[in-house]
Parts: C-alpha cells; structure tokens; sequence
C-alpha cells in the first residue's frame, strides 16, 4: 500500500511529528512546498498536516498547497489528517487548519478516516470538531506533548 504524507512545518514541529507518522506507516514523506498534484493523487492512503498560524490560518506552505491539491481528482480516496496546534494560547481557533484541510479533501470527493476523540483537550472552539469529534489527530505539542507519542501511535493503528 502506498502512503503518502505531506505536511507543512514552521518552526518545525510538524516536520517532526510527521516524520515519526510516515515512519509508522511506512509512507513516503513530502513538504507541501514541493508536492504536486501526482503527489496527492499517486497513492492509496494520503496523510495531510499543518500547524495553526495567525487567528485558525493554515501553515504559510498549505496556502498555495491546497490550490494544487484543488488541481487532484481525490474521488474515493482515503484521506487522514492530522493537525498541531496550542490549546492554552488559542482554545478559540484551536487546530482550525485542519478543519479547512478536511473541507478542502471533501469537496475533492475523499472519504476521511481516523476521527479522534476530543477527551483529554481543553479549548473553547475549532472548525476541526464536526459530529462531535475531531476530524484527525490532534496534538499539542507545546502543551501536551508527553502525550504525542502514544496519541500517534494509537491514531496510525487505527488508520492502518
Ligand atoms: C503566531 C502564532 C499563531 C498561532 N495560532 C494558532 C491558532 O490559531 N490555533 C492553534 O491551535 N495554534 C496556533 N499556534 C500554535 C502552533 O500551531 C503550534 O505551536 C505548532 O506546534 C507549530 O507547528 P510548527 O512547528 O510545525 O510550525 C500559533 C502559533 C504562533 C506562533
């Protein structure tokens, strides 16, 4: 099966982060800087990330990512998300890019699997919540991140 994770990073959280998934999953590791459309398109499980920046903004990169992501046919195709972000300084727009990734891969037709649950977060708001749970996995790793490590590994098995 191939995989596919391609992800943007600032200050380099993500990178990480997304580094230890594609190693779980045996995938191929992408910056969304470079990624193409065959990149989206070319494989069977694709696994998005992305930092909140600014007021619930995607990561600078994702901007122009997700025009060539809207350039993909992602019909039928199983998509994961997952999202960083800092519940105690924004518990408003807390991980909203990946809710705006989600609406970007449901609009292309991709079915989205590994919904989280939102127990053991505390924040006020976020577009990434639909039905009650996440849409992705969330981690905090300016907060929690003692966390992460099981939080990824409990996530890449669900999706596997
Ligand atoms: C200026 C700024 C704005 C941020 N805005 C948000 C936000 O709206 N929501 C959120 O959940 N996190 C927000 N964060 C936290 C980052 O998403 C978090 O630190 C993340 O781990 C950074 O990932 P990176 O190292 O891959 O760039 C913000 C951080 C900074 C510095």
């Amino acid at each position: 099966m191939a995989v596919h994770v391609i992800y943007g990073s600032d200050s380099g959280r993500t990178k990480a982060v997304a580094g230890k998934i594609a190693a779980k999953l045996d995938a191929k590791i992408i910056n969304v800087s470079n990624a193409t459309t065959t990149d989206f398109e070319g494989c069977d499980l694709l696994v998005l990330g992305s930092p909140t920046y600014g007021d619930g903004d995607l990561q600078t990169d994702w901007e122009t990512g997700v025009d060539v992501l809207a350039e993909a046919d992602l019909t039928g195709k199983k998509v994961a998300l997952f999202g960083l972000g800092d519940q105690n300084a924004y518990p408003d727009s807390f991980v909203d890019a990946m809710g705006t990734l989600y609406d970007a891969v449901v609009e292309k037709g991709a079915e989205v699997v590994g919904f989280t649950d939102t127990k053991g977060y505390e924040f006020e708001g976020s577009t990434a919540v639909r039905g009650g749970q996440f849409v992705g996995l969330v981690l905090d790793q300016d907060n929690q991140a003692a966390k992460s490590e099981k939080r990824i590994a409990s996530w890449t098995s669900q999706i596997l």
